[in-house]
């Protein structure tokens, strides 16, 4: 028989007073926000490239940010009462976030989803209890945004379900001001430069806006995948999921123009290649959008001003995308892996490393 030790009723520390009293939450959607921030690439003129880590939220994504905002401002206004039903089209981690949200909050959720969606979001929102309502996808392969869309709306008005909204919605917006003040609080410096994937808009713009009212002088650079058309160009199909427009699809009020400094478009197979050699490199599995994010960075890096702060938003996390971005089968079936231009990222990364050894080397031998 072994010995029954005493029952500890009291930590040790309790007396500590420079501790917090208990630290332990009581619902999953407590625990979002305080994501962390990773240097990934420093170049010898100081300039850095961080990227916060959105899928150490709840659900594995930014996006959760929103859901929580959007449900919380329906309570508010009276859109969304006890025991309501929420109806809305995703890609995936917007679902995942309201299937979050309805299940503290006791409400039912019926996501239209397409299967441009990335396989372990839908199951992720189903084993949340939500409802799909899945729809295919245009010939091509492209998301079918509009489709979804349509859905969803004659859906909601059939069912008198609340419908969110997320293109158009301020809250989806105003759900990223603690994701600025926690950029400002870890860096204690400003953001020079914060890079974003835009779909909705309300991550890149929200966080934006909200870092200038707290007096950053930031420029925002939005990203968006080859064959989107937020920012102008020609429109086609893309892989990358959660980010972009395709043609046909009216661009929401949440892009906010004004607020957005530059949009660049990432093909597929440069954002792939990015989060498959931060994968190698860095050991964290970004999502394929991520790595279109931090493709623009990494290639403009050069170009900045010494010690500039350049911050990507990374939506969320490639364990959501083990069987498309991570899958060597799936890329080629596709024409999407491309050796070369992972070779070409990993040297240009190369070179920011070794433009960090000739500084020091420089400083060594004059002194500076
Ligand atoms: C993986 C991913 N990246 C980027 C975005 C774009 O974010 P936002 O809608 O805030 O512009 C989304 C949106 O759903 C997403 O799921």
């Amino acid at each position: 028989m072994t010995a029954q030790l005493p029952r500890m009723r009291e930590s040790p520390l309790l007396h500590d007073d420079s501790l917090p009293r208990e630290n332990v939450v009581r619902h999953v959607s407590e625990l979002i926000g305080s994501t962390p921030l990773l240097e990934l690439v420093r170049t010898g003129t100081g300039t850095r490239l961080l990227v916060k880590l959105e899928q150490f939220n709840p659900t594995g994504s930014a996006k959760v940010r929103m859901a929580r905002e959007m449900v919380l401002a329906a309570e508010r206004s009276g859109e969304l009462r006890p025991g309501g039903h929420i109806v809305e089209p995703t890609s995936g981690n917007t679902g995942t976030g309201l299937a979050l949200m309805a299940l503290e909050r006791g409400y039912t959720f019926t996501a239209v989803v397409d299967d441009h969606a990335a396989k372990d979001k839908l199951r992720a929102m189903k084993a949340m209890g939500a409802q799909l309502v899945s729809l295919p996808c245009p010939p091509g392969g492209g998301p079918s945004t509009v489709e979804r869309r349509r859905v969803a709306t004659e859906l909601a008005a059939r069912t008198g379900a609340f419908r969110p909204d997320q293109h158009n919605n301020p809250h989806n917006n105003a759900g990223y001001r603690d994701l600025a003040s926690e950029l400002l609080t870890d860096l204690r410096t400003d953001v020079d430069y914060l890079v974003g994937a835009v779909g909705t808009g309300g991550s890149l713009c929200g966080t934006v806006e909200e870092l200038r009212r707290l007096g950053s002088g930031v420029r925002a650079i939005g990203v968006e995948p080859e064959g989107s058309i937020i920012f102008g160009g020609v429109g086609g199909s893309y892989w990358q999921t959660g980010a972009g427009s395709p043609p046909g699809f009216p661009v929401g009020r949440n892009v906010e123009y004004d607020a957005i400094d530059e949009g660049c478009r990432v093909g597929d197979i440069d954002a792939f290649a990015t989060a498959r050699v931060v994968a190698k490199r860095a050991g964290i599995l970004l999502g394929g959008t991520a790595g279109a994010a931090v493709h623009a960075a990494l290639r403009r890096l050069v170009h900045l001003p010494a010690a500039s702060t350049v911050v990507v938003l990374a939506c969320d996390a490639g364990e959501k995308y083990l069987d498309t971005v991570y899958n060597e089968e799936w890329l080629l079936q596709r024409g999407l892996y491309d050796e070369a231009a992972q070779q070409r990222i990993a040297r240009l990364w190369r070179a920011y490393d070794e433009s960090v050894l000739l500084a020091a080397f420089d400083t060594e031998q004059t002194g500076a």
